[in-house]
């Protein structure tokens, strides 16, 4: 380490914090670590003696004996669940640190809550970096993408550390800073959102696929292969393609058919669509993500809908083209989407986030990286009307070449009674942006009508009413 980089510390040995402390120790940085619970100490260790990785760690019994025990400048990421933990831990650092230390918070963190902590470590005299990271275990482990937020100068400090452990892509590191304060969770925020997104969009398809045309799951993952080689190359579509494949150890069964069809959520999508709401944005992809995965827990209640409201459903015959196509078009949307929050969320916030840069580092590492995502770096840093993703002039072709599979597929699996609701999003979505004379006209003379709310007339004159005001 050289003298003007700060001692790393690294407290919480989970999953992800194991992970990402042995990358560090593998790009050959020393870090002292911590966890809450000691047993957890004591298998990191073990772990990274079995990897060769020891020599350089230093582990303590608590954050407090950490801290104390590191030579300043300190820079302590932390590796604990989002919430109330993170705040402990802030607190317990708070009179252990002092000028020139960091912490840094390397969970998936409300980006709300991340703007207070830097307020309130800042006023303590210290340095606050928000961070999110991605890229599951495997990630973390062997490159994960970094989303950091903060004081330029504080990203800078702990620059050679993060561009080491990330994820690369072209030798280039998917670690950026995006911004001060929350950026960083923010954008991480969104990549989650798009994250559930694609995901409900894939189960969406594989849905079609299954239920619709009778195929079996190891067929419809050699289809998710295939695709994985082509437009739709992507993490989430390489790992269905395998999943699919799969066969459960217990009864030899495809691993899916085992499987409790209730998702689980932390959190980070639902901020997403409250963040998007709260910015008078559309998210509907998302939004669809985040709906399905609550309708999934409600297990009880479908089931007993599939005997109550006793949907007919009728086979449905789609090509792998189309398939393909629509799954393309309803990602485009959701990444489209999701940049366009990031837009909103910057210009509120002031921010001044470059989704060039944003698309930049989550070519690689990350759990939405995917080959549509070099374009989308293209497509930002070149004509882009309005500012849309959508309008640049790339997608605008591969739009008009995929959008009619979307509708296709969206039709006939909405005749066929299998629920769609991303897609179905994405289709509105772009219909509508695709519309200059909307509705709303109508709207208006509603919100006119009932409570005296005046419109705007096309010829300019605002504040009018319709004659049933008289
Ligand atoms: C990542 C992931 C990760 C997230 C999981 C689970 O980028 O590595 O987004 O941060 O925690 O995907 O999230 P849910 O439990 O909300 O599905």
């Amino acid at each position: 380490m050289t003298s003007t980089l700060a001692h790393l510390g690294l407290y919480g040995l989970g999953t992800m914090g194991s992970a990402l402390a042995l990358n560090i120790l593998e790009k050959g940085f020393a870090l002292h670590v911590s966890n809450r619970s000691p047993d957890r100490i004591a298998a990191f260790v073990t772990e990274a003696q079995a990897e060769g990785l020891a020599t350089k760690a230093v582990a303590h019994d608590s954050l407090a004996a950490m801290a104390g025990a590191m030579a300043a400048p300190r820079a302590i990421i932390l590796m604990v669940q989002a919430g109330a933990a993170v705040d402990e831990c802030i607190n317990a650092l708070i009179p252990l640190l002092s000028l020139g230390d960091t912490i840094i918070d390397a969970g998936n963190a409300d980006f709300h809550d991340t703007r207070a902590r830097t307020t309130r470590v800042e006023a303590a005299g210290l340095a606050y970096l928000g961070m999110g990271v991605s890229g599951g275990e495997e990630g973390a482990r062997h490159g994960p993408s970094i989303m950091a937020g903060g004081t330029p100068a504080v990203f800078d400090g702990i620059r050679p550390v993060l561009e080491a452990i990330a994820a690369r892509f072209n030798d280039a590191p998917c670690a950026a800073h995006l911004g001060p304060d929350g950026a960083g969770h923010f954008v991480k925020t969104v990549h989650n959102g798009i994250e559930y997104a694609d995901m409900q969009m894939i189960a969406e398809i594989y849905g079609i696929m299954r239920r619709g045309m009778g195929m079996e799951p190891a067929d419809i993952g050699k289809v998710f292969e295939a695709w994985d080689k082509g437009a739709l190359k992507s993490y989430l579509v390489e790992i269905t393609g395998i999943i699919l494949q799969a066969q459960d150890k217990v009864t030899g069964l495809p691993v899916v058919d085992v499987i409790m069809d209730s998702a689980g959520q932390k959190g980070t999508g639902r901020w997403t669509v409250i963040e998007a709401l709260a910015l008078g944005q559309s998210a509907s992809v998302i939004e669809a993500g985040v709906g399905a995965r609550g309708w999934s827990s409600e297990k009880t209640a479908r089931t007993a809908g599939e005997t109550i409201l006793a949907t007919p459903r009728k086979a449905l015959t789609l090509t792998e083209a189309q398939l393909e196509g629509a799954l393309l078009t309803a990602r485009i949307a959701a990444y489209a989407q999701g940049f366009r929050l990031m837009a909103a969320a910057s210009a509120n916030y002031r921010w001044a986030l470059d989704n060039a840069r944003v698309a930049e580092i989550w070519r690689a590492g990350c759990i939405i990286r995917s080959a549509l995502l070099d374009d989308i770096s293209a497509a930002f840093r070149g004509e882009m009307p309005e500012g849309q993703l959508i309008f640049a002039p790339a997608f605008v072709a591969r739009l008009q070449a995929n959008l009619p599979a979307l509708r296709q597929v969206v039709a006939a699996a909405i005749a066929g009674g299998y629920p769609v609701p991303a897609l179905a999003g994405a289709v509105g979505w772009l219909d509508t942006m695709a519309q200059a004379r909307g509705t709303a006209d109508l709207i208006q003379a509603q919100r006119d009508f009932f409570g005296r709310h005046g419109f705007e007339r096309l010829d300019g004159a605002k504040g009018q009413h319709g004659p049933w005001a008289d």
